[in-house]
């Protein structure tokens, strides 16, 4: 495999993905959600290894599940139970994994900025399962392709993300992605939890509420340092999507959330699965969207 094309098979972010490169995995996600076999064996004899550093419920397991649906043989690492528990580094870890003959590897990272390092180290196609607060490409696109499936049209659509930007990976991967595709995405967050480096509009949460589509983020206390939220009550009253705000979205708006959840914190448990609600259908749509990008590394 040549060096482009081990590059255009990676997916290590969305911020230098071409519109048309977005599109068409979209279209090719839309392609594996119609078809009516469970399994299509187009992988058969490839070998993928799911390699996560940080923990993960919807990403791995949708992986997993589109890995099995090409017929991939899978390969599950997780760190809480290998040798990085005696101090072996990543790069060690990849390098033994690639050693052993895998064809692509998937892989979800704390640290930042050690995914870029690794894709020049390695030779396989890697495709970023979440990178520290840097990006979540297969995130962006099955929320873009939820989107899509509900607007049709994305261009001239609204989004509102709400929550805490500065440690979202979620709405650094959406943003990139979306204005390429004509969208107007902005933001609403705590002063403590802006992103400076990010090109967006920021907006209070009124505002918020007059978009096509309302992406409440997690609270993600495991990145934060003491005190950057005063109490669940309080971050749920400033910035929360309650069911009294929920009552002010445009009837034709959807409610978006990358989950896990921290219900009654950023959303109201009762709109979890409202009927405006697209959490249950983001994570169903991560399987198609997630063999469409696999399939894309290995065909
Ligand atoms: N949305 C998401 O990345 O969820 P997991 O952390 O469970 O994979």
């Amino acid at each position: 495999m040549t060096i482009t094309t081990l590059k255009q098979r990676s997916l290590l972010g969305l911020k230098d993905l071409s519109k048309e490169e977005i599109i068409s995995i979209l279209d090719r996600a839309a392609y594996w959600e119609a078809q009516p076999d469970k399994v299509k064996p187009v992988l058969q004899g490839k070998f993928v290894a799911n390699m996560f550093f940080e923990n993960s419920t919807r990403t791995r397991f949708s992986f997993e599940v589109a890995e099995k649906r090409l017929g991939a043989e899978v390969l599950n690492f997780s760190a809480a139970v290998s040798s990085v528990q005696k101090g072996e580094s990543i790069y060690d870890t990849v390098r033994t994994l690639e050693s052993m003959g895998i064809d692509a590897g998937v892989i979800r990272l704390k640290p930042i900025g050690v995914l870029a390092d690794l894709a020049t180290k390695i030779k396989v196609p890697l495709i970023n399962a979440g990178d520290g607060n840097n990006e979540h490409p297969t995130q962006a696109l099955l929320d873009i392709y939820t989107m899509r499936k509900h607007f049709g049209e994305l261009k001239g659509l609204t989004v509102a993300i709400v929550g805490d930007i500065l440690h979202s990976r979620v709405a650094r991967s959406n943003l990139w992605a979306l204005q390429k595709l004509g969208v107007q995405v902005r933001f609403c967050a705590p002063p403590n939890m802006v992103a400076a480096d990010l090109a967006a509009e920021y907006i209070s949460m009124e505002e918020a509420l007059k978009a096509d589509v309302i992406m409440m983020l997690r609270v993600q206390l495991e990145r934060h340092e003491n005190g950057m939220i005063k109490s669940a009550e309080d971050y749920r009253e400033h910035y929360g999507l309650t069911v009294e705000r929920a009552q002010r979205l445009a009837p034709h708006a959807i409610i978006m959330h990358p989950a896990p959840i921290n219900r009654n914190v950023e959303i109201d448990d009762e709109l979890v699965e409202h009927p405006q609600s697209r959490i249950f259908p983001q994570m169903e749509n991560g399987v198609p969207v997630r063999m469409a990008v696999i399939e894309r590394a290995l065909v």
